[in-house]
């Protein structure tokens, strides 16, 4: 099944190096978090893997793929189309029910509240792998290894901190997700 997973992938983005290294690079690291934590290793492999499989895709593919509602709802935000659409492939197109690794996918752009082991594993593997540039992938990913809370506070901040930078208004429940592990932090020192 991770075979099938991975050729598929690496077939879908084989004309995005970037993305391609991208999509590798989350693999790894998230299997180091899933391994340090105990996780089940095929639920993180199947979610790393497949969290960007639809980033490339056309939004007349999105639409094929997604309700109406999902398209509406996230108009002005539509970076989630891929990871939305990534989780129902995942589903219709390789069988893959397990909801850690659904909800995973789904949560990858923005996080969410009470995220669970393997979501967090995930949301902070997608910013710590080693290609990242724009900051320290390291630093989050020894972060993680420490407290994998504060870890997504700190990923979470730099994605608010790059929107105000563009003066881009964050989406509201990109804020909820925010101010929920604000709260879940509290009062710890980084
Ligand atoms: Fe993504
Ligand atoms: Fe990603």
């Amino acid at each position: 099944m991770i075979e099938q997973i991975k050729n598929a992938v690496l077939n879908k983005l084989k004309n995005d190096e970037i993305r391609l290294n991208h999509t590798l690079g989350v693999y790894e690291t998230a299997l180091k978090l899933a391994k340090h934590y105990h996780l089940d290793i095929d639920k993180i492999a199947i979610a790393s893997l497949f969290h960007d499989y639809a980033k490339n895709d056309t939004i007349e593919q999105y639409k094929s793929v997604l309700t109406e509602d999902e398209i509406i709802n996230y108009e002005a935000f539509p970076v989630m189309y891929h990871a939305l659409s990534a989780a129902k492939q995942i589903e219709k197109d390789f069988n893959v029910h397990d909801e850690d690794i659904i909800s995973s996918i789904k949560s990858h752009i923005w996080g969410k509240p009470h995220m669970n082991m393997y979501e967090k594993v995930i949301f902070v593997s997608d910013y710590a792998e080693p290609n990242r540039i724009f900051f320290d992938p390291n630093q989050i990913f020894e972060l993680a290894l420490k407290d994998i809370d504060l870890a997504v506070l700190k990923c979470m901040s730099l994605t608010l901190a790059y929107l105000d930078r563009q003066n881009i208004e964050p989406n509201i429940e990109q804020l909820e997700a925010y101010h929920y592990y604000m709260e879940v932090n509290s009062g710890k020192t980084q």
